[in-house]
């Protein structure tokens, strides 16, 4: 890395502000807890088979999941491929419960990264890179940009980008939509839907963990991925896979949810 671009991170570094050391803070103290949100119903019964699906069907693929938390999406990647796979996440405690949860069980390389700041040693590039809730915490359009810029740097020329986010679709009116799942969001600020990186929070409330957001625009989305380089960006609705008897629990679940998934492709032609 040139002494100049070393400068940039080390500043980037220092300029890490409070917020984001509050949200550090917070993945920190809450990693039991997060863990246990994966066996809540509109996990087991919407994200997990939703985001599975999206991914598709594995073979020798190298992977890596950012934003990987404890781990839970990259072991299941990892039981389907026979290709690489890593983990990156910039919470400590996190990449701990992630190492101590593998056991043995198979091979990850679980990294304890910044996303939203340059990588800088990159370990190879990766046929599928899965963002899994991790362009919401960009605190600012600078790191948001960083955050995808280096999404692009990780996927192989013809890759794939399959990325699990908190919906920018979802509108104030219908913060509490998803109350009847335990699921509320809340925002002091004004400027929700209106201003990118606004602040807003999500709440789990039957196991009481609040965690904080970050709102950009669906287009800035969008372009930020074609400003990159990345092809053919489409939005995908989750849905719920779940017997006929629930259907009436999970009708709401289908439109407008408030999580979202995403695919971009990185053309194998660079030219
Ligand atoms: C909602 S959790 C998702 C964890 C996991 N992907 C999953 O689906 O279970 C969000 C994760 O993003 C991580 N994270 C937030 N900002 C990050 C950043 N700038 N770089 C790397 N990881 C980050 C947090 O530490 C946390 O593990």
């Amino acid at each position: 890395m040139e002494e100049s671009n070393k400068e940039e991170v080390k500043q980037m570094a220092e300029e890490n502000t409070n917020s984001q050391q509050l949200i550090d803070d917070t993945y920190a103290t809450i990693v039991k807890e997060y863990k246990t949100s994966k066996m809540l119903p509109w996990r087991v019964f919407v994200e997990t088979p939703s985001f599975m699906k999206l991914v598709g069907q594995l073979t020798n693929e190298d992977i890596i999941d950012l934003a990987c938390g404890e781990g839970f999406y990259t072991r299941k990647m990892q039981e389907l491929t026979t290709g690489k796979v890593f983990g990156f996440d910039y919470c400590e405690n996190f990449i701990k419960m992630a190492k101590w949860q593998l056991n043995g069980k198979g091979h990850i390389e679980y990294m304890h990264v910044d996303c939203s700041l340059p990588i800088v040693d990159i370990p190879q590039q990766f046929d599928l890179v899965t963002p899994t809730f991790l362009l919401q915490n960009a605190v600012n359009e600078e790191r948001f940009e960083q955050m995808v810029k280096n999404i692009w740097n990780l996927c192989k020329p013809g890759g794939r980008v399959c990325g699990l986010n908190a919906s920018p679709f979802l509108t104030r009116e219908n913060f509490n939509k998803a109350a009847d799942y335990c699921v509320t969001f809340s925002t002091d600020s004004d400027s929700y839907f209106e201003k990118n990186a606004t602040e807003y929070a999500v709440t789990y409330t039957d196991l009481n963990i609040t965690l904080v957001l970050y709102w950009y625009s669906p287009s800035h989305y969008e372009k930020t991925f074609e400003k990159l380089g990345f092809k053919n960006f489409r939005w995908i609705e989750l849905e719920p896979f779940a017997d006929a008897d629930s259907y009436e629990y999970w009708k709401t679940f289908s439109t407008d949810n408030f999580m979202i998934m995403y695919e971009a492709i990185k053309p194998s032609d660079l030219n």
